[in-house]
């Protein structure tokens, strides 16, 4: 990155194609790989930047939250980078890296801002009131969105990574054939286990019925569902705490319905930013400017259980 918006250069190295015979990310294999990676990733990033070691200022790196093995290989890497090249190095909170995301899309973007983070780990909604600062106002009881909707791609028999083939397929379904409840819990905390559970009861009740027609449906239900629900709270707490500007990040931003639905509650009451599906999933331009505008020298005023420290 030059400075905290201009990113220079952003490489990534998917892990889909190692985790795919087995469903589901592997830890132990994750973690192997980026050790693996990582020394020619950095190589190739300073390449299509143009950049030498000796022109960095600052390296940043996540710190959590995450699997541990890949943190660990990670902050390895990076303290390592910093010892050789005499840098200074900062430790990332990955979910401000998703709401930092926003900030490389529009130059101008500036905290106040009311932020939803939804990805694998998280459903969280949280006010920036300035760089650095956090504060969670709600969040999931249970199951993270991306959690569901990679559950769900597996019941409906869609294999990894779900949530985009969960995407992928309720495009080509009807809603309204196969309706499944809203969650609704009080206040701006969510909750997607009953919603699971109630695919997992209505996909035993059709049995041998739950051809390709009646799948798409379903995950067209699923998706609304959950896409409804995320946008009810995010328009309670719109209401409740108006602000001019709007954060919807993280892989699951990349939803079709979620992107276009956002657009229509925030409407004309907020600034909408989404970032590119390329910078909504992770990516380590992210977490440099994130790093830039202030990385573990600033804190979040919330609990440290709740993941934003
Ligand atoms: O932020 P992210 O890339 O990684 C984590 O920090 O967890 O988010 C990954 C999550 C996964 O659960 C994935 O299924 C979900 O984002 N996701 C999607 C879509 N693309 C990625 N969910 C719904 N629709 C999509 N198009
Ligand atoms: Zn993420």
């Amino acid at each position: 990155m030059d400075g905290g918006r201009r990113v220079l250069s952003n490489v990534i190295h998917s892990q889909v194609e190692l985790h795919r015979e087995f469903g589901g990310v592997v830890p132990e294999l994750a973690a192997r790989d980026h050790l693996e990676r990582l020394p020619h990733l950095l190589d190739l990033a300073l390449e299509k930047a143009g950049v030498q070691p000796s022109d960095i200022d600052l390296l940043a790196v996540t710190r959590g939250p995450g699997l541990v093995g890949c943190l660990l290989v990670g902050a390895g890497v990076g303290a390592g980078l910093a010892t050789a090249w005499a840098k200074p190095l900062t430790g990332v909170n990955h979910l401000w890296g998703h709401i930092y995301a926003a900030m490389l899309t529009r130059p101008d973007l500036e905290p106040p801002l009311l932020g939803l983070v939804v990805s694998g780990a998280h459903s969280d909604l949280v006010r920036m009131p300035e760089h650095g600062r956090f504060e969670v106002m709600g969040r999931t009881r249970d199951d993270a969105a991306g959690e569901a909707f990679d559950k769900a791609a597996r019941m409906l028999g869609l294999g990894y990574p779900g949530g985009p083939a969960l995407d992928r397929l309720a495009r080509t379904g009807d809603a309204r054939r196969q309706p499944l409840p809203k969650p609704s819990l009080p206040g701006l905390e969510f909750s997607f286990s009953g919603l699971k559970t109630a695919l997992l009861y209505r996909l035993r009740d059709l049995g041998e019925e739950a051809g390709e027609q009646e799948k798409a449906d379903l995950a067209a239900a699923f998706e609304r569902s959950v896409v409804e629900s995320l946008l009810e709270k995010l328009d309670q707490a719109l209401t409740r705490e108006p602000v001019a500007e709007v954060v919807v990040a993280g892989g699951v931003a990349a939803n079709t319905l979620l992107r276009r639905r956002a657009a229509e509650v925030v409407a004309d009451r907020a600034h909408l930013t989404m970032p590119p599906l390329e910078l909504c999933t992770d990516n380590a331009a992210m977490i440099a400017a994130a790093g830039f505008y202030g990385g573990a020298n600033q804190s979040a005023t919330v609990d440290p259980s709740l993941g934003w420290v």
